[in-house]
């Protein structure tokens, strides 16, 4: 079976069918995803009906598995959490701010994988910026006063205590596990080559970034509000549409994503695991 990919519109993005992932995958066939994903930065494999075991191996097949510091992981699968919505929840939608993944951590995570169980009829869809257009179109005044500076990167707005999951976040259904460890702090390159392509990618989001080393807070809060709105402009944005057993890799090195919610009063589940 040759793999059939479809680029969106977006200028990223792409549709691969032509391959029934319940199966082992070849290693040509594995080397021909990664090479598309590495292109496209995210795919969707629509009509992939799997069991969990199934979803694990072809994860598994694209790296070593990650770590998921705040999430509970599932019963028996160390590596799967639950991105979940029930029908009568009122929390805030997860992940609705702009981010990339776990982006606090010392070497964040490459890729995410997302496995639709439930999907909602209206609303929820996902949205991708593209980070590598993004750098790419910055005046060149702005590329090098960001060139060489590093952003400070932090948990805390989400999974601290006081954050949005943390202690006063009543009545959600994912389980999600605040921390003090998320007041931590980790510096990262406001612009990095992806290790993989080469290509520059500007590695900052509202989700994370909470300010930039050596610069004053208020002069470092101003440029990343600037930026902030500046990177997910409507030029470099993918609106991902879900179907029920469709299967969505995106890498983080590259792009940022954000939720999306319009769904009340219907219930949301995907099954989620990250590569290192
Ligand atoms: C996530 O960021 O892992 C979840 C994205 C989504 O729910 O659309």
């Amino acid at each position: 079976m040759a793999l059939e990919i479809t680029p969106t519109l977006a200028g990223f993005g792409a549709t691969v069918a032509g391959v029934d992932l319940r199966e082992p995958l070849s290693r040509d066939l594995t080397a021909a995803i990664r090479e598309a994903w590495l292109k496209y930065q995210v795919l969707a494999f629509p009509e992939q009906p799997l069991s969990l075991a199934a979803f694990e191996r072809f994860a598994g097949g694209m790296g070593e598995f990650g770590q998921d510091p705040y999430f509970k992981s599932m019963d028996g699968h160390p590596h799967v959490a639950e991105v979940r919505r029930d029908t009568d929840e009122t929390t805030p939608i997860f992940a609705e701010t702009w981010h990339s993944d776990w982006s606090f951590l010392a070497t964040p995570p490459s890729a995410t994988l997302l496995h639709s169980r439930i999907i909602p009829p209206i609303g929820g869809d996902t949205l991708f910026a593209n980070q590598y257009a993004a750098w790419q179109a910055l005046p060149d005044a702005m590329k090098r006063l960001l060139k060489g500076k590093m952003g400070i990167h932090s948990a805390r707005r989400g999974y601290a205590p006081g954050g949005l999951y943390g202690a006063n976040d009543k009545g959600r259904s994912m389980a999600i596990r605040y921390s003090e460890d998320a007041m931590a702090t980790q510096l990262h390159p406001l612009v990095r080559p992806h290790p993989e392509t080469g290509r520059e990618a500007l590695f900052i989001s509202p989700g994370y970034t909470i300010g930039i080393e050596g610069m004053p807070e208020d002069e470092a809060n101003t440029l990343l509000a600037e930026l902030f709105s500046y990177q997910m402009q409507e030029d470099f944005i993918y609106r991902h549409k879900w179907s029920v057993d469709m299967v969505l890799m995106w890498d983080n090195r590259c792009l940022l994503h954000a939720a999306t919610g319009g769904y009340d009063g219907y219930a949301r589940l995907l099954h989620r695991i990250t590569i290192a």
